[in-house]
């Protein structure tokens, strides 16, 4: 192996976070050597072959393709690189904590020869990065959490707010050098100790969802006074010292991350001794914001029982096909527990859908899904549910009751389409005001 500075960046684990990370180092101008162990996964991003549903990402790849190399074999790329980026997966164990039996398996293959840079994306509890290095001396280990979003990340890669590099005092040089490759980005550099960084990933995605919890509950309570959480949001979000993001109120929030880290946070407070109030109430608030929609559905069609409910959007979020935690899951079941008939269309997830929610047929258009339905259910905020032909949508309806979960129709509009419209936090929109 060259130890030189032009030997290429290594990527473990070509997962989402994984090929971003290898196509946007090699959009910079780096040659990537990236591994997996599916052999399939790789056989196929040789072949061009995209199947992670990302805006932007099949170009990057596509324009980067010969500096971009994958291979199962971690022989060859502990040979040719010497930075290597840790991106497997840390999902929840059973427990609820991060289950790191992927970042101890990459461990057991990489040799601790002195020669080797480990810069950890993975996210993992404070004091990893300190375990790795007891065990691991020979090796330099910088923490370099990711902080990408789902359909935005690589735009979220190429101009990051921050990067976040924590390191021991031994591993400052290695510091360095990931610090050198982000530098041209112009994010703000962190440069701190590894279980701080370790931290700041877990606190930051803590934060964020308890400001979601936060505004769904404000939410909840313009319901009861009046108010339109939508103009309280907005007045909130112009104090500097809160800032209008993540201030969106939903039908709660899912993904791979929020839901996992909350929770990694709480466990990890609680096993050092430490009760994490807040985040138990953020957790619960999330629970019952899912299932607040069936409540109002009930109010409107008095039972579900043989109802047909379609929900529009599957995916945690729009611009993925990811399901994992996604607030589609949970209503499903509660609507299908209510003795609801559920019809559900997603534009990316619907492969991902067939197998997640059993019961659920899942059509091929959104007007197949409101065809003949007593209700509907604005799951994932789409852009193209803004074009859908709402008037004709009534009309095939069995009866035209929209409930917006993310508030983002024009209550007007669909008022005028035909719809009885309710969104989340808004009760007097469309209506007179007082
Ligand atoms: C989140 C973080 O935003 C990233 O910074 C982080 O890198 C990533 O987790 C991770 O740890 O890997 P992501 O899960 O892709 O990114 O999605 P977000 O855009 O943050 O949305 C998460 C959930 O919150 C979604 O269900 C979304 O609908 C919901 N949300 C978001 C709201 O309900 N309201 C908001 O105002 C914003």
């Amino acid at each position: 192996m060259s130890s030189n500075e032009r030997a290429p960046i290594g990527v473990i684990g070509v997962g989402w976070v994984g090929l971003v990370t290898a196509a946007c180092f090699a959009e910079l101008g780096h040659e990537v050597i990236a591994r997996d162990v599916v052999e399939e996964k790789v056989e196929s991003l040789r072949r061009g072959e995209v199947t992670i549903h990302e805006p932007g990402l099949v170009d990057l790849i596509a324009r980067n393709s010969d500096r971009l190399h994958f291979t199962t074999d971690m022989a060859e790329l502990l040979n040719r690189a010497r930075l290597l980026f840790v991106c497997v997966d840390t999902p929840p164990s059973y427990s609820g904590d991060a289950d790191l039996s992927r970042v101890r398996s990459v461990m057991a293959d990489i040799k601790d020869d002195g020669d080797h840079v480990l810069v950890m994306k993975s996210t993992v509890p404070p004091g990893t990065g300190e375990t790795i290095r007891r065990d691991l001396p020979g090796l330099a280990y910088v923490s370099c959490p990711e902080f990408l979003k789902e359909g935005s990340a690589v735009e979220d890669f190429m101009h990051p707010d921050r990067v976040v590099i924590g390191a021991s005092d031994r591993d400052q040089a290695a510091a360095r050098e990931v610090a050198d490759l982000y530098r041209p980005l112009g994010g703000e550099l962190v440069m701190t100790d590894t279980s701080s960084s370790e931290m700041i990933k877990l606190a930051s995605n803590a934060y964020l969802s308890t400001r979601i919890s936060f505004i769904n509950e404000i939410a909840n309570v313009c319901e009861e006074v009046g108010a339109d959480v939508t103009e309280v949001a907005r007045g909130m979000g112009l104090d500097q010292r809160i800032g209008p993001q993540f201030l969106r109120p939903g039908i709660g929030f899912g993904g791979s991350c929020f839901p996992k880290d909350v929770n990694a946070l709480k466990l990890l407070a609680g096993n050092s001794g430490y009760h994490f109030q807040l985040l138990n109430a953020v957790i619960e608030v999330n629970e019952l914001q899912k299932r607040r929609v069936v409540s109002k559905l009930v109010r409107h069609l008095d039972s579900l029982v043989g109802k047909r409910v379609a929900l529009l959007g599957l995916a945690f979020k729009p611009d993925t096909d990811d399901m994992r935690e996604a607030s589609s899951l949970v209503l499903s079941a509660r609507l299908r527990g209510e003795g609801a008939e559920v019809v559900a269309y997603d534009p990316v997830a619907r492969e991902n859908a067939r197998t997640l929610l059993p019961g659920v047929e899942v059509m091929v258009t959104a007007e197949q899904a409101l065809e003949g339905a007593d209700a509907v259910v604005l799951v994932t905020e789409w852009p193209e549910f803004r074009d859908l032909d709402w008037a004709g949508a009534a009309a095939s309806m069995r009866r035209p009751l929209i409930i917006d979960g993310r508030n983002f129709l024009d209550a007007d509009a669909m008022r005028q389409a035909g719809f009885t419209y309710e969104g989340i936090g808004r009760p007097g929109v469309g209506t007179e005001r007082e």
